[in-house]
């Protein structure tokens, strides 16, 4: 593999529920990289596929109500769309990450911090106890625990908000993943804490180049730590670029709406909210026919009664909107 190869290359990514009322379809045709040693930005208004995604790259969709399915998911080159259960297990944890929202919720309240910061190791490498323990403190020195040693023995009830998702940024970190899934790592901290996990975050990327996935409602969040941004819509990707583009050239109306509700001389600062634009996100059980968006979209046009394509706007920016198709150029009724 090359270095300009991207770590995570996911093709036609689709996950589907079965349920009493017919298939949803939560995840659409969703593609997109992640550069090494980038932050790749997943944001969306909640249920738009963000943590889904998240899932079923992690092959944690439950199952047998979840489908998962894809073109191709490549890690570092590797297809590992198809893997068995067993496999999966094998590439979680180890190669790919994730550290979730609550650290309390995903933390035994009964077992040592360091007992399943470790875990990892145990599962993956096989180390013994006093490995284990020694690297724990390694990665406690290296997420910023201050007095790491002490720390070691406590139980996550003993630790700050900021500690435990400190600890559990470890715990993702510990087999050198070649990618962390960050999502909404923030949301339970508070503002302070928030910006000095974010911090820590970047800096991990810049020391250690971890590449990551950075899920989160906030645009302010994406401003400062992302690289690359994807907009996520139900349940499909609508528009993706670079963090520049994105905020000096939003091409899509959802982001365009996204947007418009910050006073842009604070984009950068954190902690913003997502605003709200009017109306709802549609029912996946229910969706319209054509552009999703269309029923709140205030440049909607006839053509968007057919779904449209993501397509190039500029170098490595992509929109889904005939705003920016050939095609929005047709008269009326003179649909292809
Ligand atoms: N077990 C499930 N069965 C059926 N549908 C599900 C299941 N879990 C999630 N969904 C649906 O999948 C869609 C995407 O959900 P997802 O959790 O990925 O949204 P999200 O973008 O992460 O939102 P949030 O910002 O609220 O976290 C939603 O419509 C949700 O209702
Ligand atoms: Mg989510």
């Amino acid at each position: 593999m090359g270095a300009d190869d991207p770590i995570l290359s996911v093709r036609g990514l689709r996950t589907e529920f079965s349920g009493d009322r017919g298939d949803v379809r939560v995840l659409d045709d969703v593609s997109f990289d992640v550069g090494r040693g980038k932050i790749v930005g997943l944001v969306g208004e909640s249920g738009s596929g963000k943590s889904m995604t998240a899932l079923s790259l992690m092959g944690l969709v439950p199952r047998p109500q979840g489908n998962v399915s894809a073109s191709s998911i490549l890690l570092d080159g590797r297809d590992i769309s198809k893997l068995e259960p067993a496999a999966m297990r094998r590439i979680r944890g180890r190669d790919i990450a994730m550290v979730f929202q609550e650290p309390m919720t995903s933390l035994n309240p009964v077992r040592k911090v360091w007992e399943q910061v470790g875990e990892p190791l145990a599962i993956h490498q096989g180390l013994g106890r006093s490995a284990i323990r020694k690297r724990v403190l390694d990665m406690f020195d290296l997420v910023g625990i201050p007095e790491p040693k002490t720390r070691l023995d406590a139980y996550p009830h003993q630790l700050s908000g900021g500690l435990r998702q400190r600890a559990m940024i470890a715990m993702g970190l510990i087999c050198e993943p070649k990618l962390l899934i960050a999502d909404e790592p923030t949301t339970a901290l508070d503002v302070t804490t928030q910006a000095q996990i974010l911090r820590l975050m970047r800096d991990l990327r810049d020391r250690v180049g971890t590449s990551i996935i950075m899920i989160t409602h906030d645009l302010g969040i994406i401003a400062e730590m992302c690289d690359e941004v994807n907009v996520m819509y139900a349940g499909q990707m609508v528009e993706q670029a670079d963090v520049f583009d994105l905020f000096e050239r939003p091409s899509h109306p959802y982001t365009r709406g996204l947007l418009a509700s910050i006073p842009r001389a604070t984009v950068a600062r954190a902690a913003r909210r997502m605003p709200s634009i009017p109306g709802m996100v549609p029912n996946l059980a229910k969706l319209p026919p054509g552009c999703r968006f269309a029923p709140r979209c205030s440049d909607a046009m006839p053509q968007c009664q057919r779904p449209p394509d993501l397509l190039p706007v500029g170098v490595g920016h992509s929109a889904r909107c005939w705003l920016h198709s050939a095609g929005a150029a047709l008269p009326e009724g003179e649909m292809r």
